[in-house]
């Protein structure tokens, strides 16, 4: 259970990415450079006495998450994209995880769509319920609106430091046994799409997390690993983030040996299978004795 000054600090985070995400909602729109909103978010989030939980992912069109750009990358939101633009900030490890959808075309459907899929789920929460009843309010709220949940992404419960604790919550119907509890912190995450309704691993990775020291054949990789496990613990960190200093080509080296000697785990861009676009909503929730308290309003 949580003590009252737990409860205080979430409540903290919270606020404050809902802050973020409102800003957000004003900076994405057509021209603007992707990695211009990204760094947006994680500097709103430091100068708000916070620090990013993961790196602010902004996930265009058919890309469903996972894409935090690089130091690199030059690209801008174009007319008619649907973009996803997913924030976490944490307070001495109490994470506040929160998303939004911008469309800047006609997909306004999709994300009006999705936001209710999350109201919905959002209602259907209390203690006892199976984690699959919060995937059937998506998945009847998507069919509704003549779309698909995308069957393998959820949403994921938050401990202390730790971005993915254990219980998933899925976007599809479907009993699985888990059941929520008092005090549990869930990341509701409804992801829809016009596509298959499933993602796939892309091959590039923007996004790492620190899994364990191992034994690595580089000064370089050492001091990156040893600085990493400092400054980020076991949360997710960007590419971009390292970048300081240091050459593309050399970064992406020493990347690739921690990943290869297991020290290092990569997310992979995760795109919709059949191509097609996915939106996303998302708010943190406790559980309560009579439902939910929503953090992220
Ligand atoms: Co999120």
């Amino acid at each position: 259970m949580l003590s009252d000054v737990e409860l205080e600090i979430y409540r903290r985070a919270g606020k404050l990415v809902a802050e973020v995400r409102e800003e957000v909602r004003k900076i994405v729109k057509p021209g603007e450079m992707l990695i211009t909103i990204a760094e947006t978010v994680e500097d709103l989030i430091r100068q708000k006495g916070a620090r990013p939980a993961f790196p602010c992912n902004v996930s265009v069109n058919e890309v469903a998450a996972h894409y935090s750009p690089p130091a690199t990358d030059e690209s801008r939101v174009k007319e008619g994209d649907l973009v996803k633009v997913d924030i976490g900030a944490q307070i001495d490890g109490y994470i506040a995880d929160t998303a939004v959808t911008v469309a800047t075309g006609d997909d306004l459907e999709m994300v009006q769509a999705v936001e209710r899929a999350l109201e919905e789920a959002i209602k259907v929460i209390k203690p006892g319920i199976d984690v699959g009843d919060i995937g059937e309010a998506v998945e009847a709220t998507a069919l509704a609106a003549g779309f698909k949940p995308i069957r393998n992404l959820t949403g994921h419960a938050l401990s202390r430091w730790t971005l993915h604790a254990g219980l998933t919550i899925p976007n599809v119907r479907g009993a699985t046994g888990e059941r929520l509890e008092v005090g549990d912190i869930l990341a509701l995450e409804p992801f829809i799409t016009n596509g298959a309704g499933y993602v796939e691993d892309a091959p590039q990775a923007f996004i790492f997390r620190y899994v364990g020291d191992r034994p690595v054949r580089t000064r370089m990789a050492r001091k990156m690993l040893f600085d990493i496990k400092r400054n980020y613990d076991s949360l997710p960190f960007a590419e971009r983030w390292l970048a300081k200093g240091m050459s593309k080509l050399r970064l992406e080296l020493t990347l690739r040996e921690l990943i290869n000697a297991g020290a290092l785990y990569p997310y992979h861009v995760l795109k919709e299978r059949a191509g097609g676009k996915v939106a996303q909503a998302e708010h943190t929730v406790i559980v309560t004795e009579q439902g939910c308290e929503v953090i992220t309003r």
